[in-house]
């Protein structure tokens, strides 16, 4: 098949992580004869120092032009001024809006090879396998704010309508029947009205899929859960705010935030794709970073945007080869272990591919 894709390297690790995830997908495409065309654009910190805009309209108009984004993180220390008037996270979330990306899809699972890597006890991690199904374009990253103002005072809303509550548990409950057939709805219904109406619309959402067993859980309990019986969760659906904090919490289970890919998707089949890790600005330039999470975030790009489920499995079963194998990124290298480089572990995995 033939696919432009749109390579957003952005700000710290990014462009190094991002560099991995394109040698995998050539690899793989050259492999089974597809014809994939890459293009780079700005977006994020570098955007802002080229052309003053986190997310200039040229960037816009080759991600339209496109099956699908991968991207790899922005921000930094030097745009990081509150007062700035843009901000490289502003490129992201404008990205996540103009295409109506409002399902973003965050599966967290434990290797077992990782588990010295994590605080819980080697027991807790047996089975952990979730999917985080985190809303993306409502809520409070986008509700009414106030900015600016006397200074005095400051607001953002939580804000969703049942349509938006809706789109996003119906991707949930699809996502459920293909897996373990089991979907936990966080809220905050005992404070909030907004999740009341996310709870109520949930269970209506419900009614369409009886085959998956539904249970609803507040947030601050659920962070809990997570450590204490992680293996319990299958599907996990969120609204903006929680799915951004539980997600990252979850990253503990997987043994590093490096790990973990993710996908935001829309009605149809373009996405954007990266790694829900930050651009780690401590690290960047010393091939330190882990490409685990931005390659299978490639692989999520294959299945869902392309269509290629045979390639995206391959990409993930190499990965895990990989790491079964023993090559540790400096994130997941035992303490006073060695390590190898960002760009020799994809070497590794491209070598069993
Ligand atoms: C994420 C990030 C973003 C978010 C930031 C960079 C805007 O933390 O993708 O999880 O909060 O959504
Ligand atoms: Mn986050």
């Amino acid at each position: 098949m033939k696919a432009t894709i749109t390579v957003l390297p952005g700000d710290g690790i990014g462009p190094e992580v991002t560099a991995q995830a394109v040698r995998v997908l050539e690899k793989i495409g050259g492999k089974h004869d597809h014809d994939f065309t890459f293009q780079e654009a700005l977006m994020g910190g570098i955007a802002i120092d080229k052309t003053g805009n986190p997310l200039p309209d040229e960037t816009l108009k080759a991600c339209e032009q496109s099956s699908a984004i991968l991207l790899g993180a922005v921000g930094g220390p030097q745009w990081s001024d509150p007062t700035a008037p843009v901000r490289p996270e502003q490129g992201l979330l404008g990205l996540r809006k103009h295409f109506d990306l409002f399902a973003n899809l965050r599966p967290v699972k434990a290797y077992p090879a990782l588990a010295q890597h994590t605080p819980l006890r080697a027991e807790l991690l047996d089975g952990v396998d979730m999917l985080f199904v985190r809303e993306l374009t409502g809520g409070i990253y986008f509700g009414p704010r106030q900015e600016q103002g006397d200074g005095l005072s400051a607001y953002d809303t939580e804000l969703y309508t049942v349509p938006e509550v809706e789109r996003v548990a119906q991707v949930a409950f699809r996502a459920a029947q293909g897996r373990r057939r089991k979907l936990t709805s966080v809220d905050k219904a005992n404070v909030l009205a907004s999740m009341r109406l996310w709870r109520r619309t949930v269970v209506k959402v419900h009614e369409d899929y009886a085959d998956v067993e539904l249970d609803h859980v507040l947030v601050d309990a659920c962070t809990m859960y997570l450590m204490t019986r992680p293996a319990a969760f299958d599907v996990i659906l969120a609204s903006n705010m929680f799915g951004d904090i539980l997600s990252d919490e979850a990253s503990v289970l997987a043994g590093s935030l490096g790990m973990l890919p993710s996908a935001s998707l829309g009605a149809g089949t373009f996405g954007l794709y990266e790694p829900v890790h930050g651009s780690a600005p401590d690290i960047a330039g010393q091939g330190k970073a882990n490409p685990t999470g931005t390659i299978l975030s490639a692989a999520m790009l294959l299945r869902y945007s392309l269509g290629l489920e045979a390639e995206a499995r391959a990409v993930e079963t190499a990965l895990e080869q990989t790491l079964a194998a023993g090559a540790r990124t400096a994130d997941i290298a035992p303490r006073g272990g060695s390590f190898v480089s960002t760009g020799e572990f994809a070497g590794d995995v491209l070598a069993r591919l």
